[in-house]
């Protein structure tokens, strides 16, 4: 007997790995004797999304935030575990991804209008798509009359609200959006995070939300999942989180987290370089970079385990 009714989640990854060859063509190590070389970019993550929340990806550059978008959206083929996403009526989830760079998205020679429609499931009238595509812009905070132009026409934040007004034409109900304010002005980047909070309350959207910045990440997360070379070392409810990190890398990357209302300062890694994933560290791949690290460290490859503070952790420094 199962009396109680649990909301499922929409998306979960269950010991998701990607690996990906970096060798040398053949002939080259024929000649060199180099031997193959791979990079594990996503490694043993689990996570998983309930409809109508934001899951947030972060982590430095090349701890494979964007494999793990990748493999979500199937571009990608997991090497080892699974993703799953579904609805409890069995319906198929309509999923769209969001760029950091929107430019790359919209064809520049078309305008607008026609971007939008493209992804339009439903087959419409000419009357009723232009009506659709001037209530879409009216959505993201643009005008009807914006869909006859082109995309140089507009700002970076505009456009970004362009390829959301794409993401609800295709009626998406999971956005996979991959650092999808990083390349805008600090004030540019708030109203867009504004637009995507509204949007999730009014439609109920689900978010799978990827940054290097936790600042960001702090508007409108449910949980976070902190990456450090592949792996989830933290994962909680974004307050815990946010609140009373528990991970040494997580505290790391609070310290170091530019504020979203200060001026833009270099981004540049503290506590160390981030080591290659080619030739990742032994053990705790972050003993390198922390303060706390012990001899069992180097050895041991600290697993995620429920800490005191309410979320998951990894790492051998923290209690239970
Ligand atoms: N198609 C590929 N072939 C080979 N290596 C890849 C490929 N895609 C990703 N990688 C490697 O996998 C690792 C993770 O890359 P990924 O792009 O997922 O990181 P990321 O966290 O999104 O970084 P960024 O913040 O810079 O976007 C990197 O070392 C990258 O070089
Ligand atoms: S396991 Fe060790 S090296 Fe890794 S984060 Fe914890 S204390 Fe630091
Ligand atoms: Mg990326």
């Amino acid at each position: 007997m199962n009396a109680i009714v649990t909301e499922q989640p929409l998306l979960k990854v269950a010991n998701l790995g990607r690996t990906f060859d970096v060798s040398a063509p053949f002939l080259q190590r024929l000649a060199t004797g180099a031997p193959r070389r791979s990079v594990k970019a996503v490694d043993g993550v689990s996570f998983a999304i309930r409809p109508g929340t934001t899951f947030s990806l972060v982590g430095e550059s090349g701890c494979g935030k964007s494999t793990v978008a990748r493999l979500v959206a199937g571009l990608e083929r997991p090497t080892v575990g699974a993703v799953e996403i579904r609805k409890d009526s069995g319906e198929r989830v309509r999923l769209q991804m969001v760029f950091q760079d929107p430019v790359g998205s919209l064809n520049p020679r078309w305008r607008i209008g026609q971007s939008i429609a493209e992804p339009m499931a439903r087959k419409l009238g000419r009357i009723e798509r232009r009506k659709r595509i001037g209530e879409l812009l009216v959505t993201v905070g643009l005008a009807p009359s914006d869909a006859d132009k082109y995309p140089h026409e507009f700002s970076g934040g505009q456009r970004q609200r362009i390829s959301i007004a794409r993401a609800l034409a295709a009626e998406a109900e999971l956005l996979l959006l991959d650092e999808p304010t990083s390349a805008l002005d600090v004030s540019v980047q708030a109203q867009v995070l504004n637009l995507l909070k509204d949007l999730q309350q009014k439609l109920g959207l689900t978010y799978l939300f990827i940054s290097h910045n936790l600042s960001v990440v702090r508007f409108l997360t449910d949980r976070i999942g902190v990456m450090y070379l592949g792996r989830l070392v933290e994962e909680g409810p974004g307050e815990i989180i946010l609140e009373n990190p528990q991970h040494p890398y997580t505290r790391l990357l609070l310290e170091t987290v530019p504020d979203l209302e200060a001026p833009k300062r270099d981004r540049a890694p503290l506590g160390g370089d981030i080591p290659s994933p080619l030739n990742p560290p032994s053990g705790c791949t972050f003993h390198p970079r922390c303060p706390l690290a012990m001899d069992v460290c180097k050895k041991e490859r600290p697993e995620l385990r429920h800490s005191a503070a309410g979320a998951k952790v990894a790492c051998h420094a923290i209690q239970d």
